[in-house]
């Protein structure tokens, strides 16, 4: 979707707008619709032609209220809203669809291998993933930096996990149709044969690697061993906590370089600050999640009779938390829809809020302060080439081709050769 900066809201008639349809986000721009949204009507109630509604929640307040208080609003019966209406097989099993104290139990063993301090170890060889990225920008052409921000978190998932490297691109390939089954770019059938098969593939990819065979030093063989609150999980709930971690790590994190690449493209003057400021990196990294919001956002049921921003909400109740809104709220941030390098403070909620913030937030971080600090030591300036495509779906607002050149900083030609010649190397 696009990102406007304007943020301007007139003319907007909020009953003839469909948050639900996907391609609002490839084509149309949310930001004016939630800026009035949280002005005028901070819970508002969509039905769909066949009956379906949900309860939008726009202000930053209500977004981490409904994130955060499982005791009102549950994760049990689905996340997103492509599961409107339905049940979700993962409830109870997998991290993301349950709450406390299930949820507890399954989160505080892996929270111990996901943290910075355990990550850190892996910092070396996702600094190498970095360079293998960005190797083909010493060539001068076109460089398709979507498809590169892609393959990347699969290659830093794919380490993490433990999966063979020759399965990477496809698990890439999978993971975006998942999220994203509305889109022509990822079809490869109808669009409700896309969800199946993409599920029915990653589920049945993942069921076989978990088991003995898992090995012991990745992320899969230690749900297998894991003690959960007293007891092992189920190969069951390994698989939807596998498939949880794919998804997690590649359905976002593309999306979040993406669109901080095109935000430091479309102000240069916040590029030029960075590359002379390398202590700008973390900042510019946690502002670019801002801005991007790549989880555009997440879906709860009421569990009781409630309210939340003064409307009454009815049991069983389908709330939708905007996280992109949540993240241009004025009352939270200054100046929300100028992008910053140097944000201060910034208490985004691109990670979320509350017992679900995402657990591969230290990660992602890793990830992105090693990528966006070797672009700026690495490129003096960065055009693009080409249209930018956004991607069809109303969960992930992500960027789907993005040609740029490059124009290369001193020195930068050695480092990125090197990498280069790893890239030549089969692995
Ligand atoms: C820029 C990158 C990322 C963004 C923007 C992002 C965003 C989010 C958000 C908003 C949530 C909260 C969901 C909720 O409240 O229901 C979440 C949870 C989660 N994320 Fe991430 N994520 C990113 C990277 C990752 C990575 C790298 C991994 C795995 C290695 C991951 C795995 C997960 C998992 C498993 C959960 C569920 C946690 C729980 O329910 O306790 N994410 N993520």
């Amino acid at each position: 979707m696009r990102i406007t900066s304007s943020g301007l809201s007139a003319d907007i008639d909020l009953d003839a707008i469909d948050l639900f349809d996907p391609g609002f986000y490839a084509t149309g721009d949310p930001h004016p619709v939630w800026k009035l949204m949280r002005e005028k009507a901070p819970a508002h109630r969509q039905t769909l032609p066949d009956g379906r509604s949900f309860l939008s929640v726009t202000r930053y307040a209500d977004v981490s209220t409904v994130l955060r208080d499982h005791t009102r609003f549950t994760s049990r019966r689905g996340t997103v809203l492509s599961v409107l209406g339905g049940t979700d097989p993962a409830g109870n099993k997998m991290l993301a669809a349950s709450d406390p104290p299930v949820h507890t139990a399954m989160r505080e063993p892996l929270n111990r291998v996901m943290s910075f301090t355990a990550l850190e170890a892996q910092k070396p060889r996702v600094k190498r993933l970095v360079h293998r990225m960005l190797a083909p920008l010493a060539d001068g052409g076109t460089f398709e930096l979507a498809a590169a921000a892609t393959a990347f978190p699969m290659a830093f998932t794919g380490l993490l996990m433990g999966l063979p490297e020759e399965d990477l691109d496809d698990l890439a390939r999978l993971a975006t149709m998942a999220v994203a089954p509305e889109d022509a770019m990822f079809q490869e059938g109808e669009v409700g044969e896309n969800l199946v098969t993409a599920h029915h593939e990653l589920f049945e990819y993942l069921a076989e690697r978990v088991g003995p065979s898992a090995g012991q030093d990745n992320l899969i063989g230690y749900l297998v061993g894991m003690d959960a609150g007293g007891r092992r999980l189920r190969h069951d709930e390994i698989v939807f906590n596998s498939y949880s971690m794919l998804l997690g790590a590649n359905a976002t994190t593309p999306h979040s370089i993406a669109a901080t690449v095109l935000a430091l493209i479309e102000h240069p003057e916040q590029y030029a600050r960075l590359r002379e400021d390398p202590e700008l990196v973390a900042s510019a990294v946690e502002e670019g999640l801002r801005w991007a919001s790549p989880a555009n956002h997440f879906l709860r049921h009421a569990v009781t009779d409630t309210e939340i921003a003064g409307t009454p909400v009815r049991r069983g109740e389908a709330v939708v938390a905007w996280i992109g809104s949540a993240n241009r709220d004025a009352s939270v941030f200054t100046d929300p829809y100028r992008f910053d390098v140097g944000r201060s403070p910034n208490r985004h909620l691109a990670f979320g809020w509350g017992p679900h913030y995402c657990i591969g937030a230290p990660l992602a971080r890793i990830a992105l302060r090693l990528l966006f600090g070797e672009l700026a030591r690495l490129v003096e300036r960065l055009e693009p080439v080409g249209e930018v495509e956004h991607l069809t779906s109303n969960f992930i607002a992500g960027i789907k081709r993005m040609p740029v050149v490059a124009t290369l900083r001193a020195g930068a030609d050695e480092v990125l050769a090197a990498a280069n010649e790893e890239n030549r190397v089969p692995r």
